[in-house]
């Protein structure tokens, strides 16, 4: 393996090694994408402040979420497909995470199963749930979590329609991937990929088909939101659904200082503030810059983990600076697995972990635990003055 030294070299590197189909998946905001390249070019507005001539040794990245203790605020976060990037992946993942000393969040559009990845690895994870219309699959997809001795339920909602990502269409993805002319072609020169995924059997919605009725084609994420998915989901069946799961709740997916009031309302214990990775509502406001708006309103009553365009330590050490008590990462932790499986998702982990470690002694501090926004310069404009 090339010397892999930041998490842009894992990227380079995947994108050779795993067909076009699923790196563009993965590489797509909605429309034009102009949020998706924000929440990472936002991070860039924020400096750090040098500090020097400070006691730098005895430094800790240890902390907690949801009470549970971490090697470093740093979660992977639900992505769906994992296990088309690499066979096997969402295992892959969740036992580099687990090594680690981080979360692991289990996508409900996993190719491998909840009972598969629990299974595989000996520490619980996080489930995520995507909220279907059909009760019976709901609430079954949680005395599986349940079962599976998952440590936390993570509600995303933001996706009750599908934002457009126009690569997918025009690629026609889906799992296992269609074989035309030019998926066919593409894939014959991923030769790795390729093997390893004829070697399993894990090629499917695992957690889907076999479980979920009435859906016409399984195999495609669109097809299947578009059938299944609750267009009509409010907070009062979020609050169902926090009744009915009795361990730690975490809803992702807002930006807006009003949702997470309500958010609040609903008995979460925390809030990831996320856009989806700028994959639903193109033109909305980075991640980075809607969290001090959502510290302000709930920050200090509630648990607040940021997602959205982090690419390295330093844009965790802002986030936490800026009041997030966690992080999550989603394709920085696929670039990993796409180049090299689950040692690569360990290598980005490592290449994190010491940016942020690095990067809080730069800033003379030695606790993760005790960052604040002293560490930063914030540009005034980066707040905000919207009419
Ligand atoms: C949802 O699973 C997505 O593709 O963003």
């Amino acid at each position: 393996m090339p010397a892999i030294t930041c998490i842009e070299d894992l990227k380079r590197l995947y994108e050779r090694r795993v067909p076009r189909m699923f790196y563009d998946y993965t590489e797509s905001g909605s429309w034009t994408e102009a949020t998706f390249e924000k929440n990472c070019s936002d991070f860039h507005d924020i400096l750090l402040k040098q500090r020097v001539a400070v006691d730098m040794s005895g430094r800790t990245t240890q902390s907690q979420m949801i009470g549970q203790d971490v090697t470093m605020p740093v979660a992977l976060a639900p992505v769906g497909l994992t296990g088309m990037q690499s066979a096997d992946g969402e295992i892959k993942a969740a036992r580099a995470a687990e090594a680690f000393g981080v979360p692991f969040t289990l996508s409900t559009m996993s190719i491998c199963s909840i009972e598969d990845v629990a299974e595989h690895t000996s520490k619980p994870f996080w489930f995520q749930v995507y909220t279907l219309k059909d009760d019976d699959f709901m609430r079954r997809l949680f005395e599986r979590a349940k079962a599976a001795r998952c440590s936390a339920m993570m509600i995303t909602i933001d996706l009750q329609v599908m934002g457009q990502r126009h690569k997918d269409i025009k690629n026609g993805l889906s799992a296992p991937p269609k074989l035309t002319p030019k998926s066919v072609a593409n894939m014959m020169t991923k030769m790795r990929w390729g093997m390893e995924m004829l070697g399993t059997k894990r090629r499917f919605f695992g957690n889907i088909v076999g479980h979920a009725s009435g859906v016409t084609d399984p195999s495609s994420l669109s097809a299947w939101t578009a059938e299944a998915f609750d267009e009509a989901l409010d907070w009062n069946r979020i609050r169902e659904f926090r009744k009915i799961w009795d361990g730690p709740f975490i809803i992702k997916g807002i930006i807006d200082p009003r949702d997470a009031k309500e958010a609040l309302n609903v008995g979460a214990d925390a809030i990831v503030v996320s856009n989806h990775g700028g994959r639903q509502l193109d033109g909305a406001l980075s991640s980075i810059r809607a969290l001090p708006h959502i510290m302000d309103a709930v920050g200090d009553k509630i648990e607040v983990h940021l997602d959205g365009g982090i690419r390295s330590g330093q844009d965790v050490l802002k986030a936490l600076a800026l009041g997030a008590k966690g992080t999550m990462i989603g394709r920085s932790f696929v670039y990993g697995l796409g180049a090299a499986g689950e040692q690569g998702v360990t290598k980005a982990l490592e290449i994190i972990h010491k940016e942020l470690d690095l990067s809080m002694a730069f800033c003379g501090k030695t606790n993760v635990k005790h960052l604040d926004r002293d560490i930063l310069m914030v540009p005034r404009p980066f707040l905000g003055d919207w009419a």
